[in-house]
């Protein structure tokens, strides 16, 4: 398979592997062109909070995988384009949003080559760059993807992280730190798994079916842990101007640590007398 950038052996597995697990999660989402007709949303308030009001601005989402959160920011009035190395989820987004009559530009690349070819080739710019949920932790270099998002930023404009924290890796079922935070180098797993199955109603604010399960994913995939301080000082190095950090004592949409419980709205928590750490991080950085 031809690949499009110096993360060639990251990216070529990783695409083989979103694809397959990207139809499989969506195997599991009743009628979501429908769901998105009668105003339905697969966005979170947390994002929405720290994004501010996104109508009218030109707003870049970065690894948006099925374009399920494209099309629901796309409905807010923004002008979106999504960004992916899925076939799978690019080719689906697509057919969202005709299905749907909300409209979105899907375009399927290696995220760091689309931002270096965006930057240069006439200039693309963008109000705001939106990159939710497990998108950080796919890119071998993040301080090329902080430049990119750099270079592609409209003055003024602003990136919106909301990640899951990476200290929620470390955690076992009961509590116990079992996994470094502090992981150097490519992580390899066997394939990405299917987490909206395991998510029970959480990412499927549309309804939910069975789907196929259990689902095995043939293609391994490969990851990388990038801690807070990874993060923020890429973001500092490429010249964004850091506006917000903001921890969350729960996880939206994924139970990301086996311990938590539901805690309503989609939302995964402590249990009541659990000490809590953070699980989730938000950033927004604003290039001046
Ligand atoms: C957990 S999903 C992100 C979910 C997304 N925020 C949404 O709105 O549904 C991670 C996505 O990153 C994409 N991805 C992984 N590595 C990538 C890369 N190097 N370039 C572009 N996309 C990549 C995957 O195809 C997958 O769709």
């Amino acid at each position: 398979m031809k690949t499009d950038g110096p993360n060639e052996d990251a990216a070529a597995r990783n695409r083989r592997s979103w694809n397959a697990a990207t139809a499989a999660h969506n195997r599991h989402k009743l009628d979501q062109a429908g769901f998105l007709k009668r105003g339905g949303s697969t966005l979170f308030p947390d994002e929405l909070e720290l994004a501010g009001d996104v109508a009218g601005r030109r707003l870049l989402h970065l690894q948006c995988n099925s374009g399920q959160d494209s099309l629901s920011l796309a409905a807010l009035g923004a002008d979106v384009t999504g960004v992916d190395l899925s076939d799978e989820a690019i080719a689906f987004a697509r057919r969202l949003s005709e299905e749907s009559g909300i409209t979105a530009t899907f375009e399927r690349s290696e995220v760091c080559a689309w931002l270096e070819r965006a930057a240069s080739d006439g200039g693309r710019r963008f109000d705001v760059a939106f990159a939710t949920y497990g998108v950080l932790g796919w890119n071998e270099d993040i301080d090329r993807w902080m430049r990119g998002v750099h270079g592609v930023l409209a003055p003024g404009g602003r990136l919106v992280s909301l990640e899951f924290h990476p200290l929620v890796w470390s955690f076992d079922a009961d509590g116990r730190i079992v996994e470094p935070y502090f992981l150097e180098g490519p992580i390899h797993e066997p394939g990405v798994a299917d987490y909206v199955a395991a998510a029970g109603d959480g990412l499927t604010p549309m309804g939910r079916v069975d789907g196929v399960e259990p689902f095995e994913n043939p293609h391994p995939c490969v990851g990388f842990q990038w801690t807070v301080a990874d993060v923020v000082s890429a973001a500092i190095g490429a010249g964004l101007v850091i506006e917000r950090l903001v921890e969350y004592p729960y996880s939206n949409g994924a139970r990301v640590r086996p311990d938590l419980v539901d805690i309503g709205d989609r939302r995964y928590g402590f249990a009541e007398g659990t000490p809590a750490t953070p699980l989730m991080i938000g950033m927004v950085a604003r290039r001046d």
